[in-house]
């Protein structure tokens, strides 16, 4: 069994920070979602694992190297254009070779790991296993049809008017009969080589496709609310650790349920758990509110904040109202200002948005 991680696409939906940045490498519960996706699969036993990277291939390869830090071997598989899900197993044909494999989207965060489903797959004679979940917003995934029996009857990307309220996971199971699907079928609408459609090749020529309905938690981190939501969940998850150079001040008051990275330091503030700090961040007269995750490097002065994500190397300083449901990329600055003429200033990026 071998692993493909698909780490290619454009990341639009989650502009301004993946101008700049792979989407898979912001860190959801300071951990980028690509590590933890690695973890994932390793924790089932596979450890060779091919990455289908595209133009952000320089930085995902600086960020994860041969992958033997998290004891896998990395084969890294370029995808010249984002042309949909099923080109992308295409173009990994070679790597995979005869085995069969489980394709896990790079972006896609799931509760309790799939050691299980890769175990399931493994006892059984099927040719594919898909993972469903119950969704309120059918139409924005591809959608499973199942008959009465629990079979697959059809499956639809996108759908205007959904047969039902299951979507397809981003983890896949698949036997080599799959290169006969993606080589087989045609590009959507919408120009992609759709994985619903080679699935459904499978179904049509009686391979066997068996949907397991997942019951827990599952977070595609495609967009700022789903981000936000992830680190919830993750950071409910995790075991929380304190580093030994993590520094707590006396006057400070610090949760249960708190992560503190090497050389955080907490002076004279309340954090409150789940919650993550970074490496050499300093949160001073602040206010760390449950769900909030502050990457490396960062320094939180005088603030109240929740839920809320902030990356590395940022400033959030002297800010009067509680920082709520924010993102903040990396290397910004928010700090109350007192020049005349009053009023607010900004120096916001493409596509960001304020609200005040
Ligand atoms: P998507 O979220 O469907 O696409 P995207 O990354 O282009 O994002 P957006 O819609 O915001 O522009 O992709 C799911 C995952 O699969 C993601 O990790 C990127 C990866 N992917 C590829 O590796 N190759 C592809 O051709 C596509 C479409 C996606």
């Amino acid at each position: 069994m071998k692993g493909l991680i698909l780490s290619g696409g454009k990341g639009t939906r989650l502009y301004p920070l993946t101008y700049t940045r792979a989407k898979q490498l912001i860190p959801v519960a300071n951990k980028p979602v690509l590590v933890r996706v690695i973890e994932a699969i390793k924790e089932a036993d596979v450890t060779e694992i091919g990455i289908v990277v595209g133009h952000t291939a320089p930085e995902i390869q600086e960020a994860l190297g041969d992958g033997s830090e998290w004891g896998v071997k990395l084969t890294y598989i370029p995808q010249d254009s984002p042309d949909g899900l099923a080109h992308a197993v295409k173009i990994a044909h070679d790597f995979i070779g005869d085995d069969s494999f489980v394709m896990f989207l790079g972006d896609n965060v799931i509760e309790g790991g799939i050691s299980t489903l890769i175990r399931d797959f493994s006892d059984n004679d099927w040719n594919s296993q898909i993972v469903l979940k119950e969704v309120e917003n059918p139409s924005a995934y591809g959608v499973a049809e199942l008959r009465e029996d629990g079979s697959i009857q059809q499956l639809i990307e996108k759908p205007e008017v959904p047969p039902s309220n299951l979507a397809l996971v981003g983890i896949y199971m698949f036997d080599n009969n799959i290169f006969k699907a993606v080589n087989s079928i045609k590009p959507s609408g919408r120009g992609e080589l759709e994985i619903t459609d080679a699935i459904q090749w499978l179904i049509d020529n009686d391979y066997t496709v068996f949907p397991h309905v997942h019951k827990g938690w599952w977070i595609d981190t495609g967009k700022p609310t789903d981000m936000l939501e992830a680190n919830s969940h993750v950071l409910e998850e995790i075991a929380p650790t304190i580093a030994e150079t993590a520094e707590v001040d006396s006057e400070s008051t610090v949760d249960a349920r708190v992560t503190l990275q090497d050389g955080a330091k907490i002076i004279n503030s309340i954090v409150r758990g789940p919650t993550s700090i970074g490496k050499n961040t300093i949160i001073e007269n602040s206010y760390i509110g449950p769900f909030t995750s502050v990457y490396h490097n960062c320094e939180v002065r005088n603030c109240e904040i929740e839920r809320s994500i902030i990356l590395e190397n940022s400033r959030v300083i002297d800010i009067e109202k509680t920082l709520r449901d924010s993102l903040i990329g990396r290397n910004a600055t928010v700090k109350r200002s007192d020049n005349k003429p009053s009023g607010i200033k900004m120096n916001l990026g493409d596509h960001g948005t304020l609200w005040v």
